[in-house]
């Protein structure tokens, strides 16, 4: 049997995707912010998801403002993107959507708009909030799940390979690889 050796905990459950958070400001100026501290707690009836943000993000005021938030699953391939939305603030008045080439749509039940590069947008309404150690979790029930018509298998079912999410595993990057 292998040996087993000790180390000190970071990130210690593995993967997890990486998401794009919208929200907005007072004056409907709309933020996106990465997050990959992002988990589903109850998955059928009600549908809530979880997001860990630090209190020192613009994101973290705005949601616990407004109270609403949408999270959008880019694909692997918009890697640049995500690091670009993860290295700079909104609070220092820059534009993301304008930097980072995205593209801001209504969403039907919020405020915060919709990603229309990411293939699938959940809109989230928060019913939950806990400091939580070094981040404060957000609850949000999840309203609708929209997604791109053309990441549609023939069954008209969500298709994995399709979608392409972007995985965050032990400090690195990663696509998925096959179904088993
Ligand atoms: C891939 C990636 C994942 C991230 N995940 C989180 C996260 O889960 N929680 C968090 O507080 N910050 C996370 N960050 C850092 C924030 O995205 C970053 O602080 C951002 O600039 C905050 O933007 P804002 O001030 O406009 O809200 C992540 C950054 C990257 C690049």
């Amino acid at each position: 049997m292998t040996n087993k050796v000790e180390r000190h905990p970071a990130r210690p459950i593995y993967p997890t995707p990486a998401g794009l958070v919208a929200s907005i400001d007072s004056e409907g100026k709309p933020n996106i912010m990465s997050v990959a501290e992002i988990f589903n707690l109850s998955i059928g009836d009600p549908v809530w998801i979880g997001i860990s943000i630090r209190e020192a993000t613009y994101t973290h005021g705005l949601i616990k403002e407004r109270g609403e938030f949408t999270v959008n699953l880019p694909t692997a391939a918009m890697l640049k993107k995500v690091l670009g939305c993860g290295s700079c603030s909104g609070r220092d008045g820059i534009d993301k959507f304008e930097k980072y080439d995205l593209t801001a749509l209504p969403a039907k039940h919020v405020a915060p708009p919709i990603i229309a590069e990411c293939p699938m947008n959940l809109e989230c309404k928060v019913v939950g909030f806990h400091p939580v150690g070094d981040h404060d979790l957000f609850i949000g029930e999840v309203l609708v799940e929209h997604i791109d018509e053309d990441a549609l298998d023939a069954e008209g079912q969500p298709d994995n390979v399709k979608l392409d999410p972007l995985l965050l595993l032990r400090g690195g990057f990663w696509r998925m690889g096959t179904k088993i």
